[in-house]
């Protein structure tokens, strides 16, 4: 029960990798809460783990400043903070506007930027930030440079966070994940599209398969836990081989 008497906080945690990593904190003893949009989703995540939910929208800073306060005053000071959320999206050069661009890094970026800053007053000392990046950051992968852009972004805050908490030892680290099979590459999808990304992934990945949520959740309480105590400032890869063994 490595979080015992621990208050951890998932920014979306309703769904994919955050609910995954709600089951394995609120396992662990956590004193957890989860935010996200989807009020259904939300309730239910909320019923099976435990924890509190609160709806809120990270690309809205007003809203998701509130919501940590809410959270601070309820289940008392932060120590763990994992910034989930995230959009996904594919254009090409060409096509990308400006509406699409900042609808992913108003999320990915400048929300996951600000719920950090908006959670730092209510956080102890000693505690830990986990971030959830992707390898599209550092992957060409044709048609996803809003995306990459905004968690290439976020790589480097992750960095400098964790250098300005060093003197109140709070750590910061990002999980990247590889292809994961989830819902966000799912909406709007048909069944045939799913098998057929899976397959294509399946191709690509050196390991030969999408990974799941509970493996790139078991990476996140990892760097969550004091397992992690001398790791700072990392981005894991959590992909299956594919930056170090990919072609
Ligand atoms: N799956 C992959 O292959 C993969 C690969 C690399 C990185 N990632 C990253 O992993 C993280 C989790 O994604 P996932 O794959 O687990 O996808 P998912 O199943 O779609 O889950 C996304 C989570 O983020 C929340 N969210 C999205 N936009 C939000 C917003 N504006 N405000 C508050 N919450 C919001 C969702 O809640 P609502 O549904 O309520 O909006 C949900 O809890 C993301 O940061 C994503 O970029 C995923």
């Amino acid at each position: 029960m490595k979080f015992t008497g621990k208050t951890v906080v998932i920014l979306g945690g309703n769904a994919g990798i955050g609910l995954a990593a709600a089951r394995l904190f609120a396992g662990q003893g956590a004193r957890l809460a989860i935010t996200g949009r989807n009020a259904q989703t939300l309730a239910g995540a909320a019923g099976e783990t435990g924890a509190l939910g609160l709806q809120a929208d990270m690309g809205d800073m007003a809203a998701q400043g509130a919501a940590l306060e809410k959270i601070a005053a309820e289940c008392g000071p932060i120590d763990v903070l994992f910034v989930n959320a995230g959009v996904g999206g594919f254009a090409p050069v060409p096509e990308v506007t400006e509406a699409f661009w900042d609808g992913i890094h108003d999320v990915n970026l400048k929300g996951a930027f600000f719920a950090i800053q908006s959670a730092l007053p209510l956080m102890r000392d000693g505690g830990s930030i986990v971030v959830t990046g992707s390898i599209g950051s550092v992957a060409a992968v044709p048609g996803n440079v809003a995306y990459a852009a905004a968690k290439a972004g976020l790589r480097a805050v992750v960095r400098i966070v964790a250098k300005e908490l060093l003197a109140r030892r709070i750590r910061c680290n990002m999980v990247s994940p590889g292809p994961t099979d989830t819902e966000i590459f799912k909406r709007g999808a048909s069944e045939a599209e799913i098998a057929g990304v899976r397959e294509m992934m399946a191709g690509v990945v050196p390991i030969g398969r999408m990974g799941t949520s509970e493996e790139i959740a078991k990476a996140a309480v990892f760097l969550a836990s004091d397992e992690a105590s001398f790791v700072n400032g990392v981005d894991l890869y959590v992909d299956g081989g594919c930056i170090e063994l990919g072609s």
